[in-house]
């Protein structure tokens, strides 16, 4: 492939086929105590200025499913060994990690949960935002850096004039953020991954930086795949969510499937565990126990001795995803006992 091959995206993808579209993607790790399948089987798609939610527990396969996407699994530990992810006509698994990389600074950004290490302590960050527009697009440095000044606006950074000159610790936790989503859009990516981008705020910033994510998302019609562990967080920003547990997808459907019908008894236990932000002293139920090591997985299902519905088939069988009949045409659930869950409603 040469060096400058372009992505044409507008004539290689269709109007509504996918952006992305990952198929039975399977990730291992080799470690010194064996080999961990840290995603087994995951598929989804993602479209033009859609938004979906992956969602899970700590450890379930949430940032390796983005790491896979962007060719920053840990080498040599980590690689993918089986499955798919095509963006617009290329098959990011089989080409070259350089050109995976390539994309990736242009047509796909990140935005990483920690601002602070992501951001460069010694440099100015007018310089951090205007770097890249000097590389990519060649412009000279006084264009590069009305550049960064227009985006530090249009992030919502007060004062931007002035503060361009300033460095990452003068900012507040809020403003990091704000700046890094600004260097991910530089380049008007078309597809945005954000792993956990408000993790380390307060509530009120959280839900702040996610209103300028959704904004900037409708201005620019970017597909976007948003990874919490928090399902009140994403609830108002993504139209569907996939639910992961131990490397698996168990739930998926349109926000409002999910969470107003979980038909997985994982996805009920994630939502009876959200702290609702109107109700002082209420009780929350989290999920007893705590996620499964990948080393030793339990049989069946992977949530079984967790789960308040199993019955003996779970202990023996892997439950594939299904929608059972009746139900939305987006809503599937791995899991032998849906109608029942369902049925408590
Ligand atoms: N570098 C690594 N070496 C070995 N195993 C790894 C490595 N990175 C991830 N894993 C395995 O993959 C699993 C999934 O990790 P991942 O980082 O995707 O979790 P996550 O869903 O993003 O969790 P969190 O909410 O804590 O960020 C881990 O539980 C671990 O078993
Ligand atoms: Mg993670």
């Amino acid at each position: 492939m040469s060096q400058s091959t372009p992505v044409a995206l507008e004539k290689s993808v269709p109007p509504d086929a996918p952006l992305l579209s990952v198929q039975n993607l399977q990730v291992e790790f080799s470690t010194s105590a064996g080999v961990v399948r840290a995603l087994d089987g995951v598929s989804f798609d993602v479209r033009r200025g859609e938004t979906i939610a992956i969602l899970g527990e700590s450890g379930s396969g949430k940032s390796v499913t983005a790491q896979a996407i962007m060719a920053l699994l840990p080498r040599p530990a980590g690689s993918i060994v089986g499955g798919s992810i095509r963006y617009a006509d290329r098959d990011l698994v089989t080409l070259p990690a350089k050109d995976v990389r390539r994309l990736c600074g242009t047509e796909i950004a990140m935005i990483f949960q920690d601002p602070l290490s992501s951001l460069n302590p010694v440099f100015r960050v007018g310089w951090q935002i205007a770097e890249p527009f000097r590389r990519r697009l060649g412009i000279d440095k006084r264009q590069a850096l009305a550049k960064a000044l227009e985006l530090l606006d249009r992030v919502g950074i007060p004062d931007a004039e002035r503060r361009i000159r300033d460095y990452p610790h003068q900012f507040s936790g809020g403003q990091r953020q704000r700046i890094m989503i600004a260097m991910a859009i530089a380049l008007e990516p078309k597809l945005l991954i954000a792993d956990e981008p408000t993790t380390a705020l307060d509530v009120t910033v959280q839900s702040q930086v996610m209103k300028l994510l959704a904004n900037l998302q409708a201005e620019t019609g970017m597909g976007m795949i948003l990874i919490s562990h928090d399902l009140g967080v994403v609830a108002d920003v993504a139209k569907r969510a996939a639910i992961m547990y131990a490397g698996r997808i168990v739930e998926a459907g349109t926000i409002r499937e999910v969470y107003d019908h979980p038909a997985h008894p994982y996805t009920r236990g994630l939502l009876e565990s959200i702290p609702s932000t109107t109700v002082i002293g209420e009780r929350l139920t989290p999920i007893p126990g705590g996620p499964p090591n990948l080393l030793a997985l339990p049989t069946g299902c992977a949530f079984h001795p967790r789960c308040p519905h199993a019955i003996d088939r779970c202990r023996d069988e892997i439950p594939q995803l299904r929608r059972p009949d009746g139900w939305e045409p987006t809503h599937v659930a791995a899991c032998f006992r849906s109608e029942e869950v369902l049925a408590h409603d």
